[in-house]
C-alpha cells in the first residue's frame, strides 16, 4: 500500500486576478494549451500513487465537476462520428469510482480553513495537500519527490524555492534550521513577512505533505495575515512536536494563479508540444523580431 493516498485539492478561492474569465469559469478550468490546470495537479497526484482525491470546492464551480464526470452524450457522438483521437483525449479525465470526493467550503475563509473542511475523510494517514493553480514541470512529479523524501523523514514536509527578496510577501517563508541536500529542517514558519522580516528566502509553495496532527492544529487556529486562516499557522504551531521539513524540488515551477505566470506557463508548455513547437516558436520569434524593430 502506497504511504500517502489521500490528496486535498483546494479549489474554493475566488480567483480575483482572473477576473472576468473567473466569473463564471473556476480559476482551475483554465488551459495550458488544452489542458484544465485541475488536470495537470490530478496527472501530478496519480503519478505519485494518490488513490483518494478530495477537491475543496465552492459555490459556482460546477464545472469542475462536471470535468471529472462522464460525458455520456459527448462520447456517443464522438463514437458515432469514429473520433477515435478525440474520445482518447478524454481518458484522462476518468477516475476510478468512488475515487474523487467533493467537498464544499463555504466561506472562502483561507487555505487553512479549506483543508480543514477534509478532516473527516483523512483518517489517521498523513496526506498530501495540491495547490492546482502552482503547475510544475519537472522530469519526476514534485509530489513523487516529495513522498520518497516523506518516507524517511515523516513530519510535515512542504515544497521551497528561493525567491527573490522582493517577492517574499507573497509566500509563507521557511526559517531553516539546517540543510541536507534537497531537505531542510525548519525552526518555523512565517506567513507573508515583510522582506526585512523574512528569516530566509525559502518559500513555500503548493505543494504539502500533512501528518494527521495538522487537523488538531486547524480547529485551533484564529485568523493570521491578510484576515485568513493561513495553512502556514498550523504547519508552524507543529514545528516542536511533529516536525516541519522545507523540500527544494526539482522543476520549474509557474505561478498560474498569477497572469504573469499564467501567460510563461502557456508559453512553456505550448513550446514542449511536438506538433505546437516549430510553429509556435516561428512566431515567437517574429514577435520578438517586431519589438526589435519598433524600439
Ligand atoms: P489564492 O491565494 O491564490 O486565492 O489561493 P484565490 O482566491 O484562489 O485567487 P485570487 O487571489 O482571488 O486571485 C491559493 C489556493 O488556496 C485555495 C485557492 O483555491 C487556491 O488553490 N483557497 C484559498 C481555498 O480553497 N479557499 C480559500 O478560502 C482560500
Amino acid at each position: 500500500m502506497p504511504h500517502i493516498r489521500k490528496a486535498v485539492f483546494p479549489v474554493a478561492g475566488a480567483g480575483t486576478r482572473f477576473l472576468p474569465a473567473t466569473k463564471s469559469v473556476p480559476k482551475e478550468m483554465l488551459t495550458l494549451v488544452d489542458r484544465p490546470l485541475i488536470q495537470y495537479a490530478m496527472d501530478e497526484a496519480r503519478d505519485a500513487g494518490i488513490e483518494e482525491f478530495i477537491f475543496v470546492s465552492a459555490a459556482g464551480k460546477g464545472a469542475l465537476e462536471d470535468y471529472f464526470d462522464t460525458a455520456a452524450a459527448l462520447e456517443m457522438r464522438l463514437r458515432a462520428a469514429g473520433k477515435v483521437e478525440a474520445l482518447k483525449a478524454l481518458d484522462c479525465t476518468r477516475l476510478p469510482e468512488g475515487a474523487l470526493t467533493i467537498l464544499r467550503q463555504a466561506q472562502p475563509l483561507g487555505l487553512g480553513h479549506a483543508v480543514r473542511q477534509a478532516k473527516n475523510l483523512i483518517g489517521d494517514e498523513a496526506f498530501a495537500v495540491i495547490l492546482p493553480d502552482d503547475v510544475i514541470k519537472s522530469e519526476k512529479g514534485v509530489l513523487a519527490q516529495m513522498i520518497e523524501a516523506h518516507r524517511d523523514l515523516g513530519g510535515h514536509m512542504v515544497a521551497a524555492t528561493d525567491v527573490p527578496l522582493s517577492e517574499i510577501s507573497k509566500y509563507g517563508v521557511l526559517d531553516v534550521a539546517s540543510e541536507n541536500g534537497r531537505v531542510c529542517c525548519a525552526r518555523g514558519l512565517v506567513e507573508k513577512p515583510s522582506p526585512h522580516a523574512a528569516p530566509s528566502t525559502k518559500a513555500v509553495i503548493g505543494r504539502y505533505i500533512l501528518e494527521r496532527s495538522i487537523f488538531d492544529r486547524l480547529d485551533a487556529l484564529h485568523p493570521g495575515a491578510g484576515g485568513e486562516m493561513q495553512l502556514t499557522d498550523a504547519i508552524n504551531a507543529d514545528v516542536e512536536t511533529v516536525g516541519v521539513s522545507g523540500f527544494t524540488y526539482d522543476g520549474q515551477r509557474f505561478d498560474c494563479g498569477s497572469i504573469q505566470g499564467y501567460v510563461q506557463a502557456t508559453a512553456a508548455f505550448a513550446l514542449d508540444r511536438a506538433d505546437l513547437h516549430d510553429e509556435y516558436s516561428t512566431f515567437l520569434s517574429q514577435k520578438r523580431q517586431h519589438l526589435s524593430l519598433v524600439a
